[in-house]
């Protein structure tokens, strides 16, 4: 079945009230549901009610509290049709329904994780709970009763503010719950169980005292410290750049170690993967410390962006995630370095969204139409989704953008709401005609942009040209020109901006280009001298940029461009070339050339100490195997690729090899271990520089040193990393797996890092090491974590592994995925989409690829997710 936006009809009654009462028990779980239904103006009195389930069990039905006849209404797993509905404008309906946790495998509805009772309803779980109108546009206000074994589940919760609580006899007790704020079903959770606890408190800065807690499993509450004090940060962050406080007495968070996604924003009452809350020192990286961080203030932010104004329907999914993405990608700039925190936002982009626009799953940011919506939890959806917003921002600047999210929030509190409402207040507040701009939201793809440049010595006039132009996608034959705002500089020849005496040709104004047509000249007047064009500054719109500049015009940007984003492009846009060409001669069998130059600015930016370490560090990580091939884009040879990645990486380390050893030593810890951002900095610097100080010595000891000595997880991690992927099978590296499984072997969050970088080992050797690892004790087909961070990792991020030419691992994969699927549809759909990049390899794995792919379609049985996922990926 397919859903199409143009489809959307508002429900015939409304649910404005809701209470529900859980016996909950790990087998049967008995849900009593009393939901107030009342006809909405203009439906016929007598009108069928239809409420979705999946996989429901009805036990029993009361319409106005008297039992059903079997003729007045009809029950499936999936449906409950009332037939006789009351003429009356409002009735109650009982709905009692019993439910399994335990088998419940999905992760979607009522199940168990490591024996805690919690939810997951977003997008459709609820349905799986109770029958219901499991839509985003039916609000209600929500009662619960929760009951339970009082030893197994010590500790009940759900939305809202705790009413009451107390036994129900020896061995059970309940607790009541309210959450004045009428919601969607999907934002309902419950949680019930043991876990240790740690609390804080906020108070609003209108004064209203809010209890926080983060539960985690026993013994597990230390590592819950950093992120109970980002949640603080967020709370306070939100309150001065938004204006927006909480708005109930509690705010409960529970990690649980078996989750489809990162967290949910469940009104009052997050859950997260336990991934996004623990972290200490010995245990986490500085990645994990900040995905800590941007995860938690995400879920907090969907408080008002999401649970106060929500979505009318699930085509409006980017209204909350793109928007909140937005909003915690800010909050993370301020807490940290804004520029720093800019480049690592524009590489997840590129090697995620990019991708994803230009193969067979792209798909608008605002989708027209889907099979299954849980497939469009994507990286299009979200981090396009943001850009979109970003742009905003850009065109109307700081103030006028400020109020139109304030309008946003006076105008829709409390509704279900539309792209279109999102884009009018925008509108409204500054003036502008966005219809224009609103063909971001529906025209998918990475818009391609051309730029040339003029130089009239006499007339000293300087002209860019610039041309756009959209790929076709599945759907979607013919695009229009898009509003494409370009922040850009003129640099002189002393590495300073130039101010042009006037412009023509096209919209320009506060440093920023305005593309409206497909190809427009915009011509600088009273330019002395030739500047050299900084385009794109701050990467503010997600177009894929070709300039038609000199080598030393992009070493002279890598070196002078203010804008330390528009630094980092150039000099990855140069190291880019080098790679691709350098790709293409190993696979013709001849050799690389590495101009001098592209060495020594490497060399350069490593020495620089007035730039952040961690802007140094993100400029001497080299594009990654997958963003070489992304750009080589056709025709892709995996093993050229490493080749020539690995020849660069050489030569700038053959270069600089005592200059780095210096520099290594001198960024040597000094006192304790802190994850500030300036720490992890130069801790990022420092093991950027490991690799390449190991690789040159093509010797493991300094990473094997490094390993022994750790006293945090980044720098123990990072020198595992060497070891494996570049000494792989050395005593060395199979020393430090084992020390490091000897010690982190029961912890299941830690264990996947060990797991991931045996997956990153390149060559196709690793997939035999991939299959025995499945059945290592710490692995389990049943945790997405696991499977993530092994069949994950090696399928998105390995690619000389993954795409052997034989093409055993893509059968590896369709093995894996067929087996998952009939346990946890979104799982296994979410590991296939490793392979939306077929087409652009080679013949010989792309038809081994394809023949993987046809495969799985071939089945009789398969979830939607995956139905979905694969004939997409096929079509
Ligand atoms: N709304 C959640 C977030 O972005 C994601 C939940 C998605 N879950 C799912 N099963 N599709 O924070
Ligand atoms: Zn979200």
């Amino acid at each position: 079945q397919t859903f199409r936006l143009s489809d959307y009809r508002p429900t015939p009654y409304a649910i404005p009230e809701t209470r529900l009462d859980f016996r909950l028990a790990p087998e049967r779980t008995i849900v009593h549901a009393r939901l107030t239904i009342e006809r909405r103006p203009g439906t016929e009195p007598g009108t069928p009610l239809l409420l979705d389930g999946d996989e429901l069990k009805l036990i029993s039905l009361a319409i106005n509290g008297i039992p059903a006849g079997n003729n007045s209404y009809r029950a499936t797993p999936d449906l409950l049709e009332i037939r006789d509905v009351p003429s009356a404008e409002r009735f109650t309906l009982d709905i009692v329904t019993e439910i399994n946790p335990t088998t419940n495998r999905q992760l979607s509805g009522l199940y168990r994780s490591s024996d805690v009772y919690c939810t997951q309803c977003e997008a459709e779980g609820f349905r799986r709970i109770t029958y219901y109108y499991d839509r985003p546009d039916v609000l209600s206000v929500y009662t619960v009763r929760l009951e339970a074994d009082r030893l197994a589940a010590p500790i009940l919760l759900s939305n809202g503010n705790p009413v009451e609580h107390g036994e129900v006899d020896s061995a059970r007790h309940y607790a009541i719950w309210h959450d004045p704020h009428p919601k969607p079903s999907y934002l309902f959770a419950l949680v019930a169980g043991s876990l240790g606890v740690v609390k804080d408190h906020f108070t609003t800065r209108s004064g209203r005292l809010v209890d926080l807690a983060i539960h985690v499993e026993h013994g597990k509450e230390g590592r819950a410290l950093y992120a109970m004090d980002a949640l603080k940060r967020s709370m306070a962050w939100d309150e001065k750049r938004f204006g927006r406080e909480y708005d109930l007495d509690v705010f409960n968070i529970v990690a649980v170690s078996d989750f489809n996604m990162g967290a949910m924003e469940n009104k009052g009452l997050n859950i997260f993967n336990d991934k996004y809350v623990l972290a200490d020192p010995e245990t986490a990286t500085d990645t994990d410390y900040a995905g800590i961080e941007a995860v938690i203030a995400h879920e907090y932010f969907h408080n008002w962006t999401g649970n106060r104004i929500t979505c009318r329907d699930w085509f409006q999914l980017c209204l909350k995630e793109g928007l909140t993405v937005y909003r915690d990608h800010e909050f993370s700039a301020d807490q940290r370095s804004r520029p720093v925190k800019r480049i690592a936002e524009v590489k997840i982009l590129k090697s995620q969204q990019f991708p994803e626009d230009a193969g067979p799953l792209a798909h608008p940011v605002r989708p027209r139409e889907y099979r299954e919506i849980n497939n469009f939890y994507t990286a299009t959806v979200y981090e396009k989704g943001s850009e979109v917003v970003r742009m905003i921002h850009t065109i109307i600047g700081p103030e006028l953008f400020r109020k139109g999210m304030d309008l946003y929030f006076e105008r829709h509190d409390g509704e279900a709401a539309t792209i279109e409402d999102f884009i009018k207040v925008f509108a409204d507040v500054s003036g502008k005609d966005f219809s224009q701009f609103a063909l971001w939201y529906d025209q998918a793809g990475t818009p391609k942009l051309e730029a040339d440049f003029a130089y009239d010595e006499k007339a000293q006039t300087y002209s860019i040209t610039l041309k756009q132009s959209l790929a076709l996608t599945p759907g979607q034959p013919h695009k229009k020109p898009m509003l494409i705002p370009i922040a850009f500089g003129l640099i002189g020849p002393d590495g300073k901006d130039m101010v042009p005496s006037a412009v023509t040709g096209g919209e320009v104004h506060d440093g920023v280009i305005y593309l409206q047509r497909e190809s427009e000249t915009f011509t600088f007047h009273g330019l002395a001298a030739r500047p050299v064009p900084s385009l794109l500054r701050g990467f503010s719109a997600p177009v894929n940029l070709v300039a038609s500049l000199s080598t030393s015009e992009q070493i002279f940007l890598a070196l002078n461009d203010s804008d330390p984003v528009a630094r980092w492009q150039a000099l990855n846009m140069i190291f880019t070339q080098v790679l691709t060409e350098g790709a293409r001669h190993l696979r013709l069998g001849k050799d690389m050339q590495i101009d001098d130059h592209v060495l020594e600015i490497a060399g350069r930016i490593a020495a620089d100490t007035t730039l952040d370490p961690a802007f140094r560090a993100l400029c001497l990580s080299l594009p990654s195997e997958n963003d070489i091939a992304r750009e080589i884009g056709e025709n892709v040879d995996p093993d050229a690729i490493l080749a020539a990645r690995d020849r660069l990486m050489a030569a700038i380390a053959a270069r600089y090899a005592d200059d780095f050893a210096a520099l290594y030593q001198s960024l040597t810890q000094q006192g304790p271990f802190s994850p500030d951002a300036q720490s992890a900095g130069r801790r990022s610097l420092r093991n950027i520089l490991l690799d390449y100080l190991s690789r040159h010595a093509m010797s493991p000891d300094r990473a094997a040193h490094q390993f022994a000595t750790a006293n945090n997880m980044t720098d123990r991690f990072a020198a595992l990393s060497v070891l494996v992927q570049r000494f792989g099978g050395s005593h060395e590296a199979r020393n430090a797996l084992a020390t490091f499984e000897q010690r982190f072997g029961e912890d299941g969050l830690v264990m996947d890092k060990w797991f991931s970088v045996q997956a990153m080992q390149p060559g196709p050797e690793v997939l035999a090491a991939i299959k025995a690892l499945t059945r290592h004790p710490a692995f389990s087909l049943d945790n997405p974590n696991r499977v993530r961070s092994l069949i994950g990792t090696f399928s998105a991020n390995n690619p000389t592994g993954f795409n052997r030419v034989d093409g055993a691992a893509y059968e590896f994969l369709a093995d894996t995925v067929l087996a998952i699927d009939p346990e946890n549809p979104q799982l296994a759909a979410r590991l296939l989409t490793a392979m939306r990049s077929w087409r652009s390899l080679e013949n010989q794995r792309r038809e081994k690829a394809k023949a993987a792919l046809q495969r799985i379609a071939a089945m009789q049985k398969l979830s939607t997710d995956l139905r979905d996922i694969v004939e997409r990926t096929l079509a």
